[in-house]
């Protein structure tokens, strides 16, 4: 089946800024379908040392990632079965696969309390590095962690806290007609005077007016 134009949602979904940003930022977003494509090794070592180099509290660098290709790593089934029947449904289809964890203590042995934001800044860079590189990423909070702790032997002084498909965006058309319609809706966020305040809560920055 010819797919019409308007089912690519490469348009519809850039975000729609009050102000120009980095076009890798205005151009990532998340899709559930994609290609049938390998992501090639030199592009995932990209993504993955763009995600070395985040800013972490006391360099503690609390993120550690579980990589699996589905075209390539055994590993790629046990990575499925870590995620909720939801997202299985989906990201079945992508060819990259990767579980992300965060350590819960600092090399002192101290309750590491930025370890998730931290590795969020990991995630940022390597969502950059990747939508430079023509790829897109889903993030997704619907895992199974005492799965992936089993499957993969996690230690306790880690959490497992997503897990991500990586890959070519894919037809919108391979998708249930729920997810279809999720995938060629456009992107909405919050304005910014509802975010960025000065002085006190609630007030609108000087910034924005
Ligand atoms: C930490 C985190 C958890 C998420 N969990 C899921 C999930 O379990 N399933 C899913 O389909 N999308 C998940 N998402 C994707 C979000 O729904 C998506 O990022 C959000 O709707 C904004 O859309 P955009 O990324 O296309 O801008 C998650 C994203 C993040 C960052």
């Amino acid at each position: 089946m010819q797919a019409a134009e308007h089912d690519d949602p490469t348009d519809i979904k850039r975000a729609s800024t009050s102000v120009p940003i980095l076009d890798v930022l205005a151009d990532r977003w998340s899709p559930r379908a994609w290609q049938d494509r390998p992501v090639e090794d030199e592009k995932l070592l990209r993504m993955f040392e763009a995600a070395r180099w985040a800013a972490s509290s006391g360099n503690e660098q609390s993120w550690r990632f579980l990589l699996a290709r589905r075209h390539f790593d055994e590993s790629w089934e046990d990575a499925l079965a870590c995620l909720v029947e939801g997202n299985r449904e989906w990201a079945q289809a992508a060819p990259v696969l990767v579980l992300t964890a965060a350590a819960t203590e600092t090399r002192r042995g101290r309750p590491y309390k930025h370890a998730w934001h931290d590795l969020g800044l990991a995630m940022g860079n390597l969502s950059a590095q990747a939508t430079a590189d023509g790829l897109h990423v889903h993030q997704m909070g619907g895992i199974l962690p005492d799965e992936a702790r089993g499957r993969f032997n996690v230690p306790d002084d880690f959490d497992i806290v997503t897990a991500v498909t990586i890959g070519y965006l894919g037809d919108p058309a391979s998708l249930s007609e729920r997810r279809r319609e999720s995938e060629l809706a456009p992107r909405s966020r919050r304005p910014l005077q509802e975010t960025l305040f000065t002085g006190t809560w609630n007030t609108e920055s000087p910034i924005l007016k």
